[in-house]
């Protein structure tokens, strides 16, 4: 037995509430296993005991020219679902209504051999591209403005990639004065002359794109990014001061060079930029989660695990340049993704908008991502912009045929943090029985997260990862209780491997019995294997 495990456990025995959290530094809102097997799970909220505000960005999300997210995704000009600029109707429709705040943009690894040029101007004159990075081609007629028009159409901020790999500072530095100064200046002024007077005002740019794998166009050492990176930081903004930057970090940590790709690259960088980001992408595999679901559903709890030593980095270097500055996170990409990872799956055939990462999800991942979407919240207070990646299509939420579109298992959990996390993340104290996964620390059966906002709505989220098991839960009220219901539902099915189709979308929220609320307790059941919202009006 660890002696982590030795601890947590005396720690239950004598009714202290720590979290795995509190192990690495971080003092957030403790999971613990602390009430014995048969007792009811018990979530202690008190709306004055807060975490830190929730940032709208930390649910944005990720649109790469791969596969078919651009085209036949959101731009499909030959359609009649399409608008005059050719964007789709229901899709556009489908992203409004979930309100995502900001939408990562161009790349991923197409980024690093992308020519931004070549997607401007007049759209006759654009080249048809090979795309190396996923051996497609890209006829290039969706490019900066087009993206710019669908986000303002989408009601969404662009978060815009940059790239580092083949491309050079000077570029980087090119683009932001192409995008977000007014006139009277070379590249400025070639946006006017292709039609768009109005500056776009772009406030995120992520500085290149995973330059730490092997794999990446244009991949170099740690030491060699990060100059790279401070000399771009520099350049653009000399050219708009007011951006906002972000550094790449490492791109997960099965990366032999983890956390010392990071320190490298800060100690370089760190005085030019905003944030440094992170990437994760979670499998159901052999290798991971040893075949096994309720290992599967506790991996969000690695998540936490990397966004406290990405952190712990940060602060590291922080301390080395003794810097009043503290980095933020970006986690721009993040999913399960697993299935479509290989072969056809990733290789375009030098094919226009090629079927690629085509992951279908089932009801087990949707679990894994309401998890994901508990542990962003509870680290909100230094993760300040996050990307489920991806949208459309491609490893996303949301898939598109010629004649509509179905919603993907995972879209639920994700819409739920948009809809219902605002305000402020609260430290709730979770006590709950705790099961054995071999590789990891004590698990806690119950993962509970709440957020309160200042017009008086408390909501709370719920992982049960118990696969046979419904679980009891008491909600204590620590100051005032949440007195009457908004909304309250839950995922939850027999089979973990269902999967919505566009014949039929069998993995989807259902009513959950409002529960009430009697001398400042709330009691009532979770489902085995499910996750539940519950919204409470003062
Ligand atoms: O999102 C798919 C790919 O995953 C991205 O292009 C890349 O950044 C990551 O490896």
């Amino acid at each position: 037995m660890s002696s982590r495990r030795r601890f947590l456990q005396h720690a239950s025995t004598i009714g202290l509430a720590y979290s795995a959290n509190t192990l690495f530094g971080r003092l957030l809102s403790a999971q613990t296993g602390s009430s014995a097997a048969n007792q009811p799970v018990r979530v202690f909220i008190d709306s004055r005991r807060a975490i830190a505000p929730i940032d709208r960005n930390l649910f944005g999300s990720f649109l790469e020219h791969l596969g078919r997210a651009i085209y036949e995704g959101i731009y499909d000009p030959g359609s009649k679902l399409s608008d005059s600029n050719g964007f789709r109707k229901d899709v556009l429709q489908e992203i409004r209504q979930l309100g995502v705040p900001i939408i990562r943009y161009p790349g991923g690894n197409f980024v690093s051999g992308y020519d931004w040029l070549d997607g401007v101007g007049p759209k006759q004159d654009r080249p048809r591209v090979l795309d190396k990075a996923w051996n497609s081609m890209n006829s290039n007629q969706f490019g900066t403005n087009e993206y710019m028009a669908w986000c303002k159409a989408a009601s969404t901020e662009p978060l815009m990639g940059l790239n580092l790999g083949t491309g050079t500072p000077e570029q980087a530095a090119a683009l932001v004065e192409y995008c977000n100064v007014d006139k009277g200046t070379k590249w400025s002024d070639m946006r006017r002359k292709h039609g768009f007077t109005e500056p776009y005002a772009v406030k995120h740019w992520c500085l290149g794109n995973e330059m730490d794998g092997p794999w990446q166009i244009g991949h170099m050492t740690a030491t060699e990014y990060g100059i790279k990176a401070q000399d771009a930081a520099r350049q653009m903004r000399y050219v708009d001061h007011s951006v906002e930057l972000i550094a790449c970090g490492s791109s997960g940590p099965l990366m032999p060079t983890y956390l010392e790709w990071d320190r490298e690259v800060l100690e370089q960088c760190y005085d030019y930029v905003d944030g440094l980001s992170l990437h994760r992408y979670f499998g159901n595999t052999t290798e991971e989660a040893g075949g096994d679901s309720s290992k599967f559903l506790a991996l969000n709890l690695t998540m936490d695990r990397q966004i406290a030593e990405s952190l712990a980095v940060c602060d590291l270097v922080r301390g080395h340049k003794r810097s009043p500055k503290k980095l933020w996170l970006s986690f721009d990409e993040w999913n399960v993704w697993y299935r479509q990872r290989n072969g056809d799956a990733v290789d375009g055939h030098r094919k226009e908008a090629p079927h690629l990462l085509e992951e279908i999800y089932n009801f087990e991942d949707a679990l894994l991502v309401g998890g994901l979407v508990n542990t962003l919240l509870r680290n909100a207070d230094r993760v300040k912009i996050a990307c489920l990646a991806q949208l459309v299509n491609v490893i996303a939420p949301i898939m598109t045929n010629k004649s509509g579109l179905f919603r993907q298992t995972i879209y639920y959990p994700y819409s739920w943090g948009l809809q219902f996390a605002r305000g402020r993340v609260l430290n709730v104290q979770v006590e709950s029985p705790t099961y054995d996964v071999k590789g990891m620390d004590a698990v806690p059966y119950i993962d509970a997260v709440a957020t309160a906002s200042d017009d008086g709505k408390t909501s709370l989220f719920i992982l049960n990862r118990d696969l046979s098991k419904a679980h009891a839960v008491e909600v204590v009220w620590e100051d005032q209780a949440g007195s009457r219901v908004l909304a309250s539902q839950v995922l939850t099915g027999d089979d973990l491997k269902a999967v919505n189709g566009f014949d039929g979308e069998r993995v989807k929220p259902q009513p959950f019995d409002k529960p009430t609320t009697s001398n400042g307790r709330t009691k009532f059941e979770v489902p085995a294997h499910s996750y539940t919202v519950i919204q409470w009006g003062s």
